[in-house]
C-alpha cells in the first residue's frame, strides 16, 4: 500500500491519542464493514475547541486520519470545524490510496458525532447541517 510519508509519520506516532475524562462532547462510530471503530473526545469552550482526544481501533489510514483530524480542529472554532469535510483531512495528510479514501470519514463522523453530542448535553440548539449529518451517520454507522 502506498502511503504519503505524512501518513506514515501519523500512524507510526499517532498525536492527541486518550480519552478526555471530563469531555464535553464524545462522538463514537463504527465501520460495519471492517469492524474498525473510533471514539473522539472534545472539550470545548467559548465555542472553541480547546482540546480533542481519539481512541482508534482500526487500520493505518484510519490512525493517521484520526491523529490528523485532532491537529487541526484544536484551537478552532465550532463554526469553523463544521464545514470540514474528509477531503480536508486527505489533502493535509497528501492524498490516501483510493481503497483507503472510506477511512478518513469515519474520523469526520466521529468528530460530527462529539459536536453533536456537545450540543445536547449542553441543552444548545443543534446547527442544522450538524442535525442532518447526525442523522446521516446514525443511519450508515452502529456500535
Ligand atoms: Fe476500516 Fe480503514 S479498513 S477504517
Amino acid at each position: 500500500m502506498n502511503y504519503s510519508k505524512k501518513v506514515m509519520r501519523h500512524f507510526r506516532k499517532p498525536h492527541n491519542v486518550g480519552k478526555i475524562k471530563d469531555a464535553s462532547g464524545v462522538g463514537e462510530v463504527g465501520n460495519l464493514v471492517c469492524g474498525d471503530m473510533m471514539k473522539l473526545y472534545i472539550k470545548v469552550k467559548d465555542e472553541v475547541l480547546t482540546d480533542v482526544k481519539f481512541e482508534t481501533y482500526g487500520c493505518a489510514a484510519a490512525i493517521a486520519t484520526s491523529s490528523v483530524i485532532t491537529d487541526l480542529v484544536k484551537g478552532k472554532k465550532i463554526a469553523k470545524v463544521l464545514k470540514m469535510s474528509n477531503k480536508d483531512i486527505i489533502e493535509e495528510l497528501g492524498g490516501l490510496p483510493p481503497i483507503k479514501i472510506h477511512c478518513s470519514l469515519l474520523s469526520v463522523e466521529a468528530l460530527m458525532e462529539a459536536l453533536w453530542n456537545y450540543h445536547k448535553k449542553e441543552g444548545k440548539k443543534v446547527p442544522k447541517e450538524l442535525e442532518k449529518r447526525h442523522e446521516m451517520i446514525a443511519k450508515v454507522r452502529q456500535v
